[in-house]
């Protein structure tokens, strides 16, 4: 590695590897030097000039790869993490970073005994609107958040089986997998202390349908008594996603079906795009238009690309984390991705949730984070 010069190693270049390996090609600096991915990764390597490397093995002891994106399906994300960081590279992992807190735990101190880098790739953090409702947040506009509703709630019809997207051994199902909200929610009022959730597979029993719970409803309690509400799933023939936030003074909504977002406060109500670019804001739409009665065609895959929105987060991201591995900056509103503490916390109260819904009761998260319970 030189000031001048980050040689990228892409672990998995499907449909986000290949965004993300798009993203950082283009930073000054950046090359894309080495392809692992035991399916096809010769497309990826021939559009960046990148050698197809067989085994990540070989990817990780090269000399030329200073950093590695995982991209792979969640369940691998564990094992070639800590493999990454004990050959001493920069790491980059896409979310969920591991489908448990244990494991995230550990891929985290095994970047820190290396002196490595660890980046989740939780890129919600990167969307204008989230960044400018902080802003607002921090600026006191809501008082203090007292509550906040997050819903990603769709219908994906039957057949979805053959992805391992839809296979709860290696995606997490749609708790892990959707992370997303769970971090946002964290993000607005710090770690749950307390977490129940409902729920199962209520409509998904075709023999080609895949074996995640399709209905989920959290409730999480916070210290100073706040609360949130979280309903994920594909169970649902009327999609929503959105996050409201509710304060003492006022509320916002962060609209993500192209709606954009809005603050409300006694005399004054303001709207504000989620996105960049007003066709960024489009793309969003037209997305979630494309999916309305059957959303599981919109599963991403290694053949398909990723919609302009996306490739506008995946954009902010990348350069944020090569900016990082080039110059230590990073900004302050960022540095939970890289310290750990933003997957680690997501992972933990994930993990709480999950027993609550196999045990049947409120778990606190300190169960989890203090060793005495595990998935
Ligand atoms: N941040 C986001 O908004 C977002 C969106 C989609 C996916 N993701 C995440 O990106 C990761 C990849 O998802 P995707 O949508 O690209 O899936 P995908 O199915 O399109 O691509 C996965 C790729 O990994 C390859 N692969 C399989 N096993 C592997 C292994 N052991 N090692 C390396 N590569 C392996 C496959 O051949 C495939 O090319 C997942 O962790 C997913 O959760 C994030």
């Amino acid at each position: 590695m030189t000031a001048e010069s980050i040689g990228y190693g892409i672990v998995g270049a499907g449909y986000l590897g290949k965004a993300l390996a798009r993203g950082l090609a283009v930073r000054p600096g950046a090359r894309i030097v080495a392809i692992f991915d035991p399916g096809d990764a010769q497309t990826v390597a021939t559009e960046f000039g990148a050698r197809v490397e067989p085994t990540l093995a070989g990817l990780l002891v090269a000399a030329d790869v200073d950093a590695v994106v995982v991209a792979s399906p969640n369940a691998a994300h564990y094992d070639q993490v800590v493999a990454a960081a004990r050959a001493g590279k920069h790491v980059f992992c896409e979310k969920p970073v591991a489908l448990s807190y244990r494991d995230a735990d550990d891929m985290i101190r095994a970047c820190e005994a290396a002196g490595t880098i660890f980046f989740a790739g939780h890129v919600t953090t990167y969307m204008a609107g989230v960044r400018r409702a902080k802003e607002m947040i921090a600026a006191g506009l809501l008082g203090e958040i007292t509550f906040v509703r997050a819903v990603r709630t769709t219908w994906e019809g039957h057949g979805g089986g053959h992805s391992w997207k839809k296979q709860t051994a290696l995606s997490g199902g749609h708790l892990y997998h959707h992370i997303h909200e769970l971090d946002l929610v964290q993000s607005l009022l710090g770690p749950a202390t307390r977490a129940t959730m409902v729920g199962g597979n209520v409509a998904h029993h075709h023999a080609d349908d895949g074996d995640e719970a399709d209905l989920l409803a959290m409730l999480l309690e916070f210290d100073g008594a706040r609360f949130a509400s979280l309903e994920y799933g594909s169970a649902f023939h009327w999609p929503e996603h959105h996050v409201l936030i509710q304060g003492t003074e006022g509320a916002i909504r962060l609209g993500f079906q192209g709606e954009g977002c809005t603050l409300r406060i006694p005399g004054r109500v303001e709207h504000f795009p989620l996105h960049r670019t007003p066709a960024e804001e489009e793309s969003r739409a037209a997305f979630y238009r494309a999916g309305e009665e059957d959303a599981s065609g919109l599963f991403g895959t290694p053949d398909t690309d990723v919609p302009l929105w996306l490739a506008g987060i995946l954009d902010e991201e990348t350069e944020s984390f090569h900016r990082l591995i080039t110059t230590g900056i990073l900004e302050q509103e960022f540095a939970p991705l890289a310290d750990g503490s933003a997957a680690r916390s997501a992972l933990a109260t994930a993990d709480a949730l999950t027993l609550s819904l196999q045990e049947r009761r409120t778990v606190d998260v300190a169960e989890v984070t203090s060793g005495h319970a595990r998935r």
